[in-house]
């Protein structure tokens, strides 16, 4: 099958029923995406697809319908996005495992709904496990990533 992932083509020969996970990080060695539950229950395969969240655990490679960014394609260490560089501004991350879910997450929301309350923010990021629990500098890096992207 053919997949573009972060802006390159690629063809795997995998099983139809191989999730993208795997593929991503099997077949790939893309290793930004991560295995937590492999249930869909804990976010920490997030990636997107057509700049959508997905559950890359939960979503066969063969039922890819777009293109694949993971972590390593949505910045750069030299021009990161509103999301990553506010994550560096708050030191969000504390052992990193859901960081990358964690961001993937942020950045889908924020491109929906960019000026988000308090609680859309919990909700949205709801999902999202972290057994650290940087929760509350998640919160305040959204918020902060959200007024970057407005320009405020
Ligand atoms: S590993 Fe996919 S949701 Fe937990
Ligand atoms: S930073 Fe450790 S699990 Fe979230």
């Amino acid at each position: 099958m053919k997949l573009n992932v972060n802006g390159k083509d690629h063809e795997v020969d995998v099983e139809d029923d191989m999730p993208l996970l795997w593929v991503l990080r099997d077949e790939l060695g893309i290793t930004g995406p991560k295995y937590g539950c492999g249930i869909g229950q804990c976010g920490a395969c997030t990636v997107h697809i057509d700049g959508i969240a997905v559950r890359s655990c939960q979503l066969a490679a063969a039922d890819v319908d777009g293109d694949v960014t993971t972590i390593e394609g949505l910045g750069t260490p030299q021009s990161m996005h509103a999301v990553q560089a506010a994550w560096v501004d708050h030191q969000v991350a504390q052992c990193g495992y859901c960081q990358s879910g964690q961001i993937m997450q942020a950045a889908s929301f924020l491109d929906l709904n960019p000026d988000p309350s308090d609680d859309q923010i919990d909700a949205a990021m709801s999902g999202n496990l972290c057994r650290c629990g940087t929760y509350p500098r998640i919160r305040a890096a959204v918020k902060t990533a959200a007024s970057k992207l407005q320009g405020v």
